[in-house]
């Protein structure tokens, strides 16, 4: 089930952001290309938040150990961490943006 999550504008390009959908935490990031998703927002190999990350490319960066995660596979692509995080679907209806956060797309 979808939940509104922010609207597009709540979003700064090239940023992640912390939100909350359906009780799970959840990394919003805007790339500078302007698409938006939304993945898993801690770290598969620390209890970090990847939203306090640096976003660059595709990836987000955790802030700890710095692997970083595609934010469409949600595989890290360098080490430390070795397993892959959620990434959950995005739909934009106008200026809203939703989450369905109950069933991850890449698992
Ligand atoms: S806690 Fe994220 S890479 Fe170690």
């Amino acid at each position: 089930m979808r939940e509104l999550v922010c609207q597009v504008d709540d979003l700064t390009p090239g940023q992640a952001h912390a939100a909350v959908v359906e009780g799970r935490n959840v990394a919003m990031i805007r790339l500078e290309d302007g698409t938006i998703h939304a993945i898993e927002d801690e770290c598969s190999h620390g209890a970090v938040a990847l939203s306090e990350g640096e976003v660059s490319g595709r990836c987000v960066e955790c802030w700890l150990h710095g692997s970083r995660f595609d934010v469409d596979s949600g595989e890290p692509i360098t080490p430390p961490a070795t397993a892959a995080v959620a990434v959950y679907r995005v739909e934009i209806e106008g200026d809203d943006v939703y989450v369905d956060s109950s069933t991850p797309i890449n698992f």
